[in-house]
């Protein structure tokens, strides 16, 4: 199994391009089940997630190519709805096929995604949602089987605002009869970029961005070619990566407008932050200073982001909280991040950090994918040697991640 070997303490300088969103291309691709026309994707990141689901969607029958950063996909016929637990339970986002392939084939089974790391994550609202539409739905020796011969429009409040949920729910509406009325809909730009494609296939939706998302039924919907949004999360852990060794980049081919939470506690932490047409640039001090914040739903900061900025706050100097409202268990980092020497108390989802001076490199384990990027940020500052195992999360969700960092000057290599 591949692990990272990491020298800290070079200072990150340079510039590299940010690839297309993970957390995006995923609901995207899945949208391609929705019409028997080609959709081609540009943008597309090269990660073991988008690998995995286009497999998926190649057993039910999916015509995919692939080159470079753009993919075609074509579901003439969709031979069988159907996806694993061997799949899904090492891709929760694989539940994003449930109510296309609802939708397009009148049926539907899908494993459930089973706990992960980080918390339960139940799909409860996805499944109250299809039934709101009219959809039977059982759960059934752990899959999800669902059937309708047309979905139809619904007025859908989710429990709590669910971002695959919201994309899910929107996709199912774009072929129902009739008006769907998604409130206390996600309003994060992933959801408006998978919005934003559907519209260019024909959908008829207004709202996404906001907490009300109307969708308008059609009976069909047509090919299109969509360029994915930039990855704001991978934005932001390299931001985060140099402003820990006190560096200066230029991040290419991504978009400060998503990033407004993020920024912000890089500017409180002493950064300075200018946002560029296509590029952010930060500078950051010799010693940042400690940020508090707490995750909660887009706008405000993201849970994906948490993780990077523990590893931050372990080097700053004074103390901060970080308060986490989204999952129940997502402070495995913070182990990890004591191994190195940083000084982190947990009490229920609160994690109060005060900064040292200098972590030590040591061998640590990756738990999860945030989680992952977080030992990386800290090994780049810690002194001497840094042995990252379980790499894997990271190759689901960061594209080319020791290259982009060694161009960056960073001494990172994969061992074996
Ligand atoms: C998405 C992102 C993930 C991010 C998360 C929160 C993708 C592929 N993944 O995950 O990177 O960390 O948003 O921003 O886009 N919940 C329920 N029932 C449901 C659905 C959700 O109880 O039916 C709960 C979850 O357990 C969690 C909270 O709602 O506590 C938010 O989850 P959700 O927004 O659905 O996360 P994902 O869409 O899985």
């Amino acid at each position: 199994m591949d692990k990272l070997l990491i020298k800290g303490g070079a200072r990150l300088a340079g510039e590299i391009a940010i690839s297309g969103a993970k957390n995006a291309a995923l609901p995207l691709l899945c949208a391609a089940l929705l019409t028997d026309e080609a959709v081609t994707f540009t943008n597309v990141p090269q990660l073991k997630d988008i690998a995995t689901l286009l497999r998926l969607l190649a057993d039910m029958g999916v015509q995919v190519s692939r080159e470079g950063d753009t993919v075609t996909l074509q579901a003439r016929e969709i031979s069988n709805p159907v996806a694993s637990y061997e799949l899904v339970k090492t891709m929760r986002a694989a539940i994003l096929v449930l109510c296309p392939l609802v939708a397009r084939c009148g049926e539907a089974r899908v494993s459930l995604p089973g706990g992960c790391a980080i918390g339960a994550r139940p799909v409860d609202q996805h499944i109250k949602g299809l039934q709101a539409m009219g959809a039977e739905v059982n759960v059934d020796h752990g899959y999800v089987l669902a059937k309708s011969p047309r979905l139809k429009g619904a007025r859908i409040f989710t429990d709590m605002v669910t971002v695959t949920g919201t994309e899910n729910l929107m996709m199912a509406a774009a072929l129902a009869d009739g008006v769907t009325v998604i409130e206390n809909a996600a309003r994060e730009p992933e959801v408006v970029d998978l919005a934003n494609c559907l519209v260019a296939m024909g959908a008829q939706i207004s709202g996404a961005g906001t907490d009300v998302i109307r969708v308008q039924g059609v009976a069909r919907l047509h090919g299109c070619t969509h360029r994915i949004m930039p990855d704001r999360i991978e934005t932001g852990t390299y931001l985060c990566a140099a402003a820990v060794t006190g560096g200066e980049v230029r991040l290419n081919n991504t978009s400060s407008a998503y990033l407004d939470a993020v920024i912000d506690k890089l500017m409180d932490a002493g950064c300075e932050v200018q946002a560029e047409r296509h590029a952010i640039h930060l500078k950051a001090p010799a010693r940042l200073k400690a940020v508090s914040l707490r995750t909660s739903p887009y706008p405000a900061f993201p849970t994906d982001m948490q993780a990077q900025f523990m590893a931050l706050n372990s080097v700053a100097e004074g103390s901060a909280m970080i308060r986490e409202t989204i999952f129940e268990n997502r402070f495995m980092h913070a182990v990890e991040l004591q191994r190195l020497g940083a000084d982190i108390k947990i009490d229920g989802n609160s994690a109060l950090v005060t900064g040292v001076e200098k972590l030590q490199g040591a061998a640590v384990m990756a738990t999860d994918l945030r989680a992952s990027a977080s030992l990386v940020i800290a090994g780049l500052v810690a002194e001497g040697e840094t042995l990252i195992d379980r790499i894997y999360h990271l190759d689901r969700g960061y594209e080319k991640l020791d290259e982009k960092l060694v161009a960056l000057g960073a001494s990172v290599s994969r061992t074996s």
